[in-house]
């Protein structure tokens, strides 16, 4: 087997805007969701932005970009995701036109990018609604949010045609049956949001997220398009044939947002869902037909799998990402209880590839842990962090497996490759990057940063295209 990763496979690091960012108002910004979630999911929103909400300064990427795209540049990046904060451009999310400085904003970015020869790949959305959107429409639950949408992509396809190659709809479309709020704008609690309400604001996303790679395509012949999924294989909990079907619906609920995405219409299991729970799916003309858009390729995040099983008495649901599920007793978790199993990235990518046959771009995969700042032996400061490499090591191994199995892979871009503010939790402590950022969940630091063990081994592994990986 080739130990080197094929040439021109896209190696880097992936971010959100508003999990580093900050500057969470200046320059015209609006307040997005992320502003009245101080503690993530983890505990109720609040009514206006709190000073504990440590993503309103988040890691002052806003004005430290330079240094660290040059810091991406040192570990030899290809692409480096991040995504552009929605209310940026448009502060309410309903206005017709878009805000100058924040336009101007992502200009400098995407160059500073393209200087080291980085190409941006570009999250339309990543958990960050306009909060006007999310107060004033109930976020996605209204049709009207596919307009709004679609005036914010056609302003940033515009800006940034040249600019930007790798373009993705929504992150982790999928998220929004678990946690409608942060995924999908909608402010009614998720105790109170009917199946029905849910699942026509998924049709909504769906038909936007549609409608914006038919526009991509249409202005810019060359870009290429994906929807973006949360990945969690499921693994029946016994071999018993009740819980390889419950395995199997459980698939299905997330397979439904790639499958809608490639192959451009609902499938049956869905249809058959709806009909069973009563769900009806107000189509306006026109839906199927803007429906059949489908992207150019499938990105997903990777960070754990889980079990599934049809026992109720065995049902518990252990701690994850978003989503969770039933622990899996051959696995170890990280410190927030996230099971890690490097091969269910490999058994991911080759599910993906033999229902699709579109090529696949991880975007995510990383490990959060609470990272210790210490003297580096010439003056300086640094993380021994041995844990994050072994398990980066150990899952890019199995991503060579599948690329020897003979799945079509564009790239992959680690999680949090800079520390940033956790999405589920709001915390600092839960530190997924390459470099440490000196900033603490009390509002202490100076915004710092420094290199830790693991810049180094990812430089060296881009440097070899994966050869030196052990295992
Ligand atoms: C994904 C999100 O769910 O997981 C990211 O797309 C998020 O935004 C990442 O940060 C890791 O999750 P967390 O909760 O540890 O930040």
């Amino acid at each position: 087997m080739d130990k080197k990763f094929p040439e021109g496979f896209l190696w880097g690091g992936a971010v959100a805007a508003n999990q580093c960012e900050g500057a969470y108002n200046e320059d015209g910004k609006g307040l997005s969701i992320q502003d009245v979630m101080p503690h993530g999911i983890a505990a109720p929103r609040t009514e206006e932005p709190t000073e504990d909400n440590m993503k309103l300064k988040g890691i002052d990427f806003y004005h430290r970009y330079p240094e660290d795209i040059r810091l991406f540049a040192e570990m030899g990046f290809k692409v480096f995701r991040t995504s552009i904060a929605w209310s940026r451009i448009f502060p309410h999310g309903d206005e017709e036109q878009p805000n100058e400085k924040g336009l101007a904003f992502y200009d400098k970015l995407f160059a500073e990018c393209h200087k080291y020869g980085i190409e941006p790949l570009v999250t339309l959305s990543h958990y960050e609604t306009p909060l006007h959107l999310a107060k004033q429409y109930d976020g996605w639950t209204s049709r009207k949010l596919i307009g709004f949408y679609e005036n914010y992509v056609r302003t940033v396809f515009a800006r940034y045609r040249d600019t930007v190659k790798y373009w993705l709809t929504f992150n982790e479309i999928n998220s929004v049956l678990h946690e409608p709020f942060m995924s999908g704008g909608i402010y009614t609690d998720k105790e109170k949001l009917s199946k029905q309400d849910l699942y026509q604001a998924i049709h909504h996303e769906l038909i936007a997220s549609a409608l914006a790679t038919k526009i991509g395509h249409e202005m810019m012949p060359d870009a290429q398009i994906g929807c973006m999924v949360l990945s969690m294989p499921t693994y029946p909990l016994t071999p018993s044939p009740d819980d390889m079907i419950a395995v199997m619906q459980a698939e299905h609920m997330n397979y439904f947002f790639g499958d809608v995405h490639v192959r451009g219409m609902y499938p049956g299991y869905i249809k058959r869902y709806f009909h069973e729970n009563g769900i009806r799916i107000n189509m306006e003309p026109g839906d199927e037909e803007i429906l059949k858009n489908t992207v150019d390729f499938v990105s997903f995040s990777y960070y754990m799998s889980v079990c599934e099983t049809a026992d109720p008495a065995k049902k518990k649901k252990g701690r994850g990402n978003l989503m969770g599920g039933v622990p899996n007793p051959y696995l170890k978790a990280s410190e927030w209880g996230w099971q890690i199993d490097p091969q269910g990235i490999r058994y991911v990518l080759n599910m993906f590839w033999d229902r699709w046959q579109k090529p696949l771009f991880i975007v995510e995969n990383g490990l959060g842990a609470v990272d210790e700042l210490i003297d580096d032996g010439m003056g300086g400061k640094t993380v021994d962090d041995g844990y994050r490499i072994d398990y980066l090591n150990d899952h890019l191994l199995q991503v060579r497996e599948a690329i020897a199995d003979g799945v079509d892979i564009m790239g992959y871009t680690t999680w949090g490759c800079i520390d940033l503010v956790s999405a589920s939790t709001a915390e600092l402590k839960k530190r997924y990057g390459f470099i440490y950022v000196d900033r603490n969940d009390d509002g202490t630091g100076t915004f710092a940063r420094y290199k830790k063990k693991s810049f180094d081994w990812y430089r060296k592994v881009i440097a070899s295209r994966g050869e030196i990986l052990e295992g």
